[in-house]
């Protein structure tokens, strides 16, 4: 297959973009690169063994889209691009909606003006809200989402079953993300968010590091086994094995599938920490904050469905994952 892969140049894009190679299927990466680096296609190649196709574009562009559809023949989408930072969607919430889903919106567009009916979706376990009980479950009702960032992706997905829902060739695979980290085996495709890290596994590899001092925990009072915030952390590798298997089912499926992407397995900020540590060998300096605004006690999923429906499971461990993390801080793939 030929993967159109929006967004490619990120950090999840091109780890995917590596296994989309690595599975024996052609890369083309549109991405405008307001949150990634262009270096990072060389990687992907030096990586994959062999070239891709890549694309300064913007995905609201229609003009453009409809170009690289006019040049290439896509047989599949994977649709990543998209503003992702939640504190940042809470103070530009119009930006958000407009970026998101237009891009989500011009992608199906296009993609009914040239025939393509294969779409998987880089949707997130923020759709599951607050107030469900974990594990998370695919069938589980939606609870309400508490940030703009979180609403663009359950209006993304709604957007997508309803397209599905009046083209009954249209195959559409959601994928729930929970909360990917580490980095390509070769250090080459590793995570580089611009400025101050949002995300807790870049600001532990910047504390270690010594690009900062110490790592704020948000919160130890939560309901759980150390007090502090519990995560379903993915290594990126797995989260990008997770992709083949979906564009490929969707070879031979139609309709809609909703699928967690995770690990099945909870683990706490400090238990993170001290497998950190343990991993590289660094230490982590630390202290006890408030607990930061929006965030939920637990998150991880039910991961049944992804191995009945995909036939995958995420294999690599927590330390894998902290390894591949500190042994990616030197090359950017994505931010
Ligand atoms: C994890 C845990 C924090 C930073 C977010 C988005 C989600 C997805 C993944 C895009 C929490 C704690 C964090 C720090 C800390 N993004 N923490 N100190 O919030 O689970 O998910 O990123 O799809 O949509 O919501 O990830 O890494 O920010 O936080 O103590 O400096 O680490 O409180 O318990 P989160 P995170």
């Amino acid at each position: 297959m030929k993967v159109l892969m929006t967004g490619g140049a990120g950090f999840i894009g091109s780890n995917t973009a590596a296994a989309v190679l690595d599975a024996g299927h052609d890369v083309i990466v549109l991405d405008n690169y307001c949150n990634s680096d262009p270096g990072v296609i060389e990687r992907i190649e030096q990586v994959g063994g062999r070239p891709i196709v890549d694309i300064r574009c913007d995905v609201t562009d229609r003009e453009e889209v409809r170009r690289v559809f006019r040049e290439h023949k896509v047989d599949a989408v994977v649709h990543f691009a998209g503003l992702k930072a939640v504190g940042e969607s809470v103070q530009q919430p119009v930006r958000y909606y407009r970026n998101n889903l237009d891009g989500i919106l011009t992608m199906l567009e296009v993609m009914a003006e040239f025939g393509v009916k294969r779409f998987v979706f880089s949707s997130s376990a923020t759709v599951y809200g607050g107030d469900n009980q974990v594990p998370f479950t695919e069938e589980m009702p939606l609870g309400e989402c508490t940030n703009p960032y979180g609403w663009t992706k359950r209006m993304g997905e709604q957007i997508l079953r309803d397209a599905a829902a009046a083209d009954p060739e249209l195959s559409v695979v959601l994928l729930r993300y929970f909360n990917p980290v580490g980095g390509h085996e070769s250090g080459l495709l590793g995570e580089h968010p611009n400025g101050v890290p949002n995300n807790l596994m870049p600001y532990i590899v910047q504390v270690a590091q010594g690009k900062r001092e110490k790592l704020s925990v948000f919160g130890d009072d939560y309901d759980t086994p150390d007090g502090t915030g519990v995560r379903d952390y993915i290594h990126v590798t797995d989260l990008a094995k997770g992709h083949v298997a979906a564009l490929e089912y969707t070879l031979d499926h139609t309709g809609v599938e909703v699928v967690n992407l995770g690990t099945g397995h909870g683990v706490s900020v400090l238990e993170l920490v001290q497998a950190f540590e343990k991993a590289t060998g660094c230490t982590v300096p630390y202290e006890i904050a408030p607990r930061r605004a929006g965030d939920i006690a637990q998150c991880y999923a039910k991961v049944d469905k992804a191995q009945k429906v995909l036939n995958w499971r995420a294999d690599k461990t927590v330390e894998e994952m902290c390894r591949d993390s500190w042994n990616g801080r030197n090359t950017k793939a994505g931010q």
